[in-house]
Order: structure tokens, then C-alpha cells, then sequence
């Protein structure tokens, strides 16, 4: 059993990375954490307690953390997940609700509790795990991986520099590249291929419930999407962790732009370094076909079929 602890900003991508996770027994997930992102934190966290219960995920913590980027203005996505960060999709309300504290509180406490035992999978702005570095630094020892969704060494998603979470919070993902642990860094150049075609879809229309969250979700972000269809980055991450040898990954360095007046957020990819040398292992190509029998996999598990 991998334990990890997800920290995220809900968000279609997100929510379909959460039923990854949910569906995943080989998978112990500890807590979920929320941040500014995609949508307002009051938001990704009322998503974050709405998918708790319709993944039926038990009583795994969910608590809210950084509201805005560290530095700079807050930048939002709603053009791609809606008003409310999940497109069209309304969940049942929750019963329960979230965690007393902070997230980077639990995120240090969680993972001082358990050395080398917990992932961390960030797959919003990465202000909370910044913060939690510059909390307590020993947060990267302790960690068994750190496994984002972020940046990318060819191209942009939110401008032809840079991707959403990077430009979300540059100074935040450049603290966090600069800590002394091999960021994992599943970026659009894998995630763009994790695409839900319509053989994709097919196999997720039977599967009830889950499928009233899973298609309409993947509808919308495909409609508004300017990348040929909905792909589900965040759940590039997660699977991952799952199944690591889906992902061909490079040792590089990678340098998160901040100041630039046309490049803010951009990765700046280094692959001409030794391993010893580099900060991150990035992936570099994705066994599309092995991700969606992994993915969809979960999915029909979690709908019980
Ligand atoms: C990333 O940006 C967000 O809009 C998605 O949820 C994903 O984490 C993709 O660039
Ligand atoms: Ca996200």
C-alpha cells in the first residue's frame, strides 16, 4: 500500500485524479489538502469535501491551506472548470466537513509522523508545499517522493510560456524546485496525450453514478479546452505513483522563470546534467494506452462493475 497525501486545487482535472485515487486499493490516500487554484480556495475545498463522499472515501482529512499565490495576483481558471471549478457537475452536498487547522500544518505534522512512508502529490499551485518547505525544511527529507503536475520543457498551457500551476504561483514552484528533493514532474508534454477520447468515454457512460461526475466533467473541459480535447493532467500524477514505468523520466534541472516579462511561470528545462546534479526527474513520454487501462480500471472499480 503506497500512502499518499494529495494536495489540490478541484477543478475537473483534480476531481477525476481524486476517483484515481479513490478507485486505486493499492493506494492509501492520508489527506487531502486544498489550495487556491483553479477556482477560489472556498471552492476547491467545497469540491474537495463534495468528492470525499461521492468517491466514497471515507473519513480521509480534508483541509483547506493558501487562498493566493505568495507573491503576485491571483490568477484563476475558471474559463476551463466553470464558475464553480467542476464545469456543470453538481454534487450532492456534503455531510461532513473540513479539518480544524491549516494545510501546511497537517502537511508537516503528516508527513513528521511517518518518514519516507508519504508521497506527496501536488497537482495545484504549489503555494502550500512552498510554504511548509520554508516552514519546516525537513519536510523534504521526510517526504518519500514529491510527484507534481506542473510545467513543461516545450510549451505552455495558460500562455505559450507557461503552465497553469507554474504561472499560478512562480515563486512557490521555484522554492519548491529549489529544495533539495527530485521533484517528480509530470508536465503537459506527458499529460497533453491523457486525452479522454471517445473510446475513453464510452467505457465511462456505463458506469452509473460515477459517470453523472466523470463525463459531463470531461465534456465541459473538452469543450473549452484549446488543446484538442479534455485532458486530464492531474491524473498523470496519480497514476505515477501507481505505475511509475507508464512515464519514461529524465534527470534534469529545472529553473522556474520568475521574472520574465513574457516567460513568468515558464520551466526552464536542463537536460544536459548528471543525475547527480539535477532537482527533478521529468517525464518525457507516457504509455497512453497503459494509463487509460490503468485509469479506467480504477473507475470500473469504484463503480463496482
Ligand atoms: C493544470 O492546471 C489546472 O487548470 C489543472 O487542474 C491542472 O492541474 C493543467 O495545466
Ligand atoms: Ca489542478
Amino acid at each position: 500500500m503506497k500512502k499518499v497525501l494529495i494536495d489540490c486545487d478541484p477543478g475537473i482535472d483534480d476531481a477525476l485524479a481524486l476517483a484515481l485515487a479513490a478507485g486505486s486499493p493499492s493506494l492509501d490516500v492520508v489527506g487531502i489538502t486544498t489550495v487556491g487554484g483553479n477556482v477560489d480556495l472556498s471552492l476547491t475545498t467545497a469540491n474537495a469535501l463534495a468528492l470525499r463522499e461521492f468517491l466514497e472515501m471515507g473519513n480521509v482529512p480534508v483541509t483547506p491551506g493558501s487562498a493566493g499565490a505568495l507573491l503576485r495576483e491571483t490568477v484563476r481558471a475558471t474559463r476551463v472548470h466553470g464558475a464553480t471549478g467542476l464545469g456543470g457537475v453538481v454534487l450532492p452536498t456534503p455531510q461532513m466537513g473540513p479539518s480544524d487547522g491549516h494545510a501546511v500544518d497537517f502537511i508537516v505534522d503528516t508527513l513528521k509522523a511517518a518518514p519516507g512512508e508519504i508521497t506527496l502529490v501536488a497537482v495545484g499551485p504549489l503555494t502550500n508545499i512552498a510554504l511548509a518547505v520554508r516552514r519546516e525544511p525537513r519536510v523534504v527529507e521526510w517526504a518519500r517522493e514529491l510527484v507534481i503536475m506542473g510545467g513543461s520543457f516545450t510549451r505552455g498551457n495558460h500562455n505559450p510560456a507557461a503552465e497553469f500551476n507554474m504561472l499560478a504561483d512562480p515563486e512557490a514552484a521555484a522554492i519548491v524546485f529549489g529544495a533539495g528533493w527530485t521533484v517528480r514532474m509530470l508536465g503537459l508534454d506527458v499529460t497533453l496525450s491523457a486525452m479522454v477520447t471517445s473510446d475513453v468515454l464510452d467505457r465511462m457512460w456505463p458506469l452509473g453514478k460515477l459517470a453523472e461526475l466523470l463525463v459531463p466533467a470531461a465534456q465541459f473541459y473538452g469543450m473549452v479546452t484549446a488543446d484538442g480535447g479534455p485532458a486530464i493532467h492531474d491524473a498523470c500524477a496519480v497514476a505515477y505513483v501507481l505505475d511509475p514505468s507508464l512515464f519514461t523520466c529524465v534527470p534534469a534541472t529545472v529553473n522556474v522563470e520568475t521574472a520574465g516579462l513574457y516567460t513568468r511561470g515558464m520551466t526552464v528545462t536542463d537536460f544536459k546534467v548528471s543525475e547527480q546534479d539535477a532537482n527533478a526527474l521529468v517525464a518525457t513520454s507516457i504509455d497512453v494506452k497503459g494509463f487509460w487501462e490503468l485509469v479506467l480500471g480504477a473507475y470500473e472499480r469504484l463503480a463496482g462493475r
